[in-house]
């Protein structure tokens, strides 16, 4: 089924006022966001100041109040360009049953290697978050991608398709909403939530509708 449209739903995150969350739980989180803050830095040192990369984090806090926000028994969680799999893990570590893809190999080790270290069951695949024969289109506009790489679809691997999935993750900086919410809409499950994260707005829901737009 194909959702018609999506709609931005009450409530932006920016990570204040987390719900309460059992202590060793948190505690977890908290080291979890930690670790991934140093990855990133050593990311940054070792690649990102050598040579353009698009693996920029997100504020993980504001990521992970909207996950605790959302989070519900055994919702299927996907996150577009997982890189260091902080995300995936917090979700995993949430209740979610979660995956993410990534292109860059060398990153999906690292967030492989991260799960092992928080015993998460996260899986990460490699390859990308486009569907084969995916192309985004606006008309006449823009139609520009951005960061966004190419390569063969991570969703075989997985053994899933978008529309499987009941909550879906991405950061689209330097513009590239207009695509993730083309996606979502040609590829997502009509009820399935889309977060979007950016640097303004915090976290952003998104529900699709069904073809009716009602
Ligand atoms: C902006 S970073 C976001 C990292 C992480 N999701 C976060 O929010 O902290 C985007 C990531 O997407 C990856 N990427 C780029 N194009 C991709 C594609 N087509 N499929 C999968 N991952 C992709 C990049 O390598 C990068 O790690």
């Amino acid at each position: 089924m194909r959702a018609s449209h999506l709609r931005p739903i009450a409530g932006r995150s920016h990570g204040a006022g987390l719900p309460e969350l059992d202590a060793a739980l948190r505690a977890r989180l908290a080291e979890v966001s930690a670790a991934g803050w140093t990855i990133f830095e050593r990311f940054e040192a070792e690649v990102r100041d050598r040579r353009f990369h698009p693996f920029v984090a997100a504020d993980y806090d504001a990521v992970l109040a909207a996950l605790i926000a959302q989070r519900g028994t055994g919702l299927r969680f996907l996150e577009w360009g997982s890189a260091s799999g902080v995300i995936t893990i917090m979700a995993d570590l949430l209740g979610y049953d979660a995956s993410g893809i990534e292109l860059d190999e060398s990153l999906v080790q690292t967030a492989r290697d991260l799960a092992t270290r928080f015993h998460s069951g996260a899986r990460f695949v490699a390859g990308s978050f486009l569907p084969t024969g995916y192309a985004f289109s606006q008309g006449d506009s823009d139609s520009r991608t951005g960061w966004v790489g190419s390569g063969p679809s991570g969703y075989l691997q997985l053994g899933r398709a978008l529309d499987d999935f009941d909550v879906v993750f991405g950061y689209p900086w330097g513009g590239g909403e207009p695509m993730m919410l083309d996606l979502m809409r040609c590829y997502g499950r009509a009820d399935a939530l889309l977060l979007l994260y950016g640097v303004d707005h915090g976290v952003t829901a998104y529900r699709g509708r069904d073809r009716t737009g009602s």
